[in-house]
């Protein structure tokens, strides 16, 4: 019988700081009404500054495995979300192994900015069901407030810090990972980045003096990009699955700014507001973690019916982008 990849477990973590736009108004030149507008966020968490990227997906992690009623060394495999690693070498996903006790499994960090979500989700789904793996933890974690600019208005209102987490897994029964669709484009690499801090421009007092080491972005550029290639990877991922717009349950977009959530929502009108699921003016573009957050939330706070399908999508830096598919209460 073919093994099907299933998502049993999920969890999250936010720092408990709040940063307001109100904050933020204190901070730059900026207004409440405008970052609402513009955005759709009210507030997003900050880590404590001796948080680390590594500690939110241990939390993550923890609540994920507790989720599964699963024990670290069960997991056969660690996957790492992040383009905010604690180092650049050891990788977090090796100080998350150690601190989690998962002495069997292998660890590896994964770099798609805001889509690693989905990009870890394929290459999980694929560990699982060639039959390599039986257990992956996949985790996405973020700590963007390390490299935000608070002198940038354009930059800082957006960015917020958290961890999502998942298993997949063959065994048990929860969210079968039906089909993934993937993208990139290298051209529109400069649109997006963090300009220094690898080997092309390694930190020297010179990169630190012109803020080299926080994320630039063509805002407007990257929004144009962003609507058409998840509104495009939606569209191929649902083809490949053999199903329409219309069976979709729920829709968990990327978080990045609420106009391109509801511009993707126009292709799902059949979708009541509640199940286009939101959590951008709580915890504002944590990158590759707002998907994962966003379905462990659904996961335990809304009922999702077995035969449900829940579509998600995101887009980022690279550029990247991707959709994927999952099917509720699917068993061995
Ligand atoms: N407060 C007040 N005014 C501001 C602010 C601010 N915080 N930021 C910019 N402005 C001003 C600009 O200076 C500009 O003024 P001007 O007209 O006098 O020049 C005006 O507001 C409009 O600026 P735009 O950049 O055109 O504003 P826009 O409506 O495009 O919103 C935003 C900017 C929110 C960044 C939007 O472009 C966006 O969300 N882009 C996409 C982000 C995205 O998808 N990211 C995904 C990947 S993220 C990742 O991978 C980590």
């Amino acid at each position: 019988m073919a093994l099907k990849a299933k998502i049993i477990g999920t969890g999250s973590y936010l720092p408990e700081r709040v940063l307001s736009n109100g904050d933020l108004e204190k901070m730059v030149d900026t207004n409440d009404e405008w970052i609402v507008t513009r955005t759709g966020m009210r507030e997003r968490r900050i880590a404590r500054p001796d948080e680390f990227t590594s500690d939110m997906g241990i939390a993550a992690a923890k609540a994920a495995l507790a989720d599964a009623k699963m024990e670290p060394n069960e997991i056969d495999f660690i996957i790492v979300a992040t383009l905010t690693p604690d180092y650049l070498c050891p990788n977090t996903a090796c100080l998350i192994q150690h601190a989690l006790g998962a002495k069997r499994a292998g660890a590896v960090d994964l770099g798609a900015a805001c889509t690693g979500s989905l990009y870890g989700l394929a290459i999980a789904k694929s560990f699982v069901e060639s039959g390599m793996y039986q257990n992956v933890l996949f985790i996405a974690s973020e700590k963007l407030s390390s490299i935000t600019n608070y002198n940038d208005r354009a930059t800082c209102i957006l960015f917020g810090d958290g961890a999502g987490a998942c298993i997949i897994s063959s065994k048990g029964s929860g969210l079968a990972v039906t089909s993934i669709h993937l993208g990139a484009d290298g051209e529109q690499a400069r649109l997006l980045m963090l300009p220094a801090g690898g080997c092309r421009s390694p930190a020297s007092s010179e990169t630190v003096i012109n803020a080299q080491h926080y994320i630039q972005m063509a805002g407007n550029e990257v929004f144009k990009h962003a609507v058409r290639r998840m509104e495009g990877a939606c569209k191929a991922c649902l083809e490949a699955a053999g199903i329409l717009e219309r069976d979709i349950s729920w829709l968990i977009p990327h978080q990045a700014n609420l106009r391109i959530i509801d511009a993707i929502a126009k292709r799902f009108e059949h979708l009541p507001p509640e199940r286009i699921y939101k959590t951008i003016h709580k915890y504002g573009n944590t990158s590759c973690s707002t998907i994962l957050i966003a379905l462990d939330e659904l996961r335990k706070q809304e009922q999702v019916q077995n035969g449900e399908k829940i579509l998600l999508t995101a887009f980022g830096g690279g550029f990247t982008w991707g959709a994927a598919l999952l099917t509720a209460g699917v068993s061995e």
